[in-house]
């Protein structure tokens, strides 16, 4: 078995204490004989900043760019609010997502049937959902030039983004969805303003024509953003993939996410281009959440956003969508036994720790696979 090369970069905050969450069912899965890993693990962030005074090596990313896979934990905190702008911790994760080429951001909503009660929705509305955002993740009003504020001398400036998107850059994102509703439940629903943005007017056309010409069995569907926010939250369950750009991605990606209740749940994979000579992607996983200062140290971190962030890894870096399913299962089975880190807790509830849920967790794992 060819070990998989995977870099780890814990980085600040919780993100050491979710992360050894992640080694302990590494270790496991080592152990076992299930999968081999080649690890590395470097430093990101305030960490990095600490002992380099850079916020990312370039040997550590020469490591991630020679990795099957990065997982990366969280950066950032107030111990590093006064160092320079560009060393702040989040360059490093910017520095990761430029050089990588990382175009695609996915982030799947999964409501856990344990915890539909914690949705801010009514639990039949959520209860079971499944539902993937895919955000084009280096391109439109972003990174578009020209980005000024300008003095327009008479008391007044002007503030000017750019949204702008070439037919690549929305081929290929588009590509990744569709690809992903076809192990899915093959629906594609691309949202865009193409009433009002030329960008959407070309999107649509574009997504369109990738879908006529490449994935025809596929069911694509297109929806303004504005009423596919609102879609959102109404029934949620219509929906299977979305595909969307930059700025609407970023806010439809946070709705989404809160259907299911708390931060410490939801995972997130970064994926670059499929290089056609090996048919192999970079790609960096993160839980969507941050550094949580305010809980830093003290073993209250919800360790699953990081767990199911390996379990994305299994599945689009090293093709073990058996073994993503399993752990999808052990996460449930633990909820389902009433575990509950304190964001997940009701009032009176009995709160484990972070490192008791990684163990429930494993122990799950280690029961499927008995
Ligand atoms: N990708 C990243 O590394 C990333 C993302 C967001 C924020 N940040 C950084 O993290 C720091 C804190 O930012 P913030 O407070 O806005 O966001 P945050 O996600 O760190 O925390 C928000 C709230 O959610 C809680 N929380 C977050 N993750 C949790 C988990 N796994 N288990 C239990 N509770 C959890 C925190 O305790 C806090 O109350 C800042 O320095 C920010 O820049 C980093």
């Amino acid at each position: 078995m060819t070990p998989h090369k995977l870099l780890l970069l814990p980085g600040d905050g919780i993100g050491p204490e979710v992360m050894a969450e992640v080694k302990r069912l590494i270790g496991w899965l080592d152990a076992e004989g299930i999968l081999r890993f080649e690890i590395e693990e470097g430093l990101v962030g305030g960490s990095s900043y600490d002992a380099d005074k850079v916020s990312i090596t370039d040997a550590t990313m020469a490591k991630a760019l020679a990795a099957d896979a990065v997982l990366f934990g969280a950066v950032g905190g107030p111990k590093w609010d006064p160092v320079p702008y560009d060393v702040r911790p989040e360059a490093g994760l910017l520095r990761l997502r430029k050089e990588l080429q990382l175009f695609a951001n996915l982030r799947p909503a999964i409501c856990y049937p344990a915890l539909a009660e914690a949705s801010s929705l009514k639990p039949d509305v959520v209860e079971g959902l499944d539902i993937m955002i895919v955000r084009e993740l280096t391109g439109g009003v972003y990174f578009g030039e020209p980005k000024t504020i300008t003095d327009l001398g008479n008391g007044q400036k002007r503030a000017i983004d750019t949204q702008v998107y070439d037919t690549y850059e929305i081929e290929r994102i588009a590509r990744v969805a569709f690809e992903l509703a076809r192990k899915r439940r093959n629906k594609v629903t691309s949202m865009e303003k193409n009433n009002v943005m030329k960008s959407g007017v070309l999107w649509k056309e574009v997504v369109g024509a990738v879908h006529k010409r490449e994935y025809p069995d596929v069911t694509l569907e297109h929806q303004l953003a504005d009423s596919g926010g609102m879609q959102l939250v109404r029934w949620p369950k219509q929906f299977d993939v979305i595909v969307t750009d930059n700025l609407f991605g970023d806010m439809l990606s946070d709705i989404a996410a809160m259907l299911t209740g708390s931060l410490g749940m939801l995972p997130s994979a970064s994926l670059g281009e499929t290089d056609a000579r090996t048919g192999t992607r970079k790609a960096l996983y993160e839980p969507v959440h941050g550094s949580a200062p305010d809980i830093a140290g003290q073993g209250k971190a919800n360790p699953i956003a990081m767990l199911a962030s390996f379990g994305m890894a299994l599945r689009y870096s090293f093709d073990r969508g058996d073994l993503a399913d399993r752990l999808d299962q052990a996460i449930a089975g633990a909820l389902a036994k009433g575990l509950r880190t304190a964001d997940l807790a009701a009032a009176g509830a009995t709160v484990v720790s972070t490192a008791e849920m990684g163990e429930a967790i494993l122990k799950e794992m280690q029961a499927l696979t008995a």
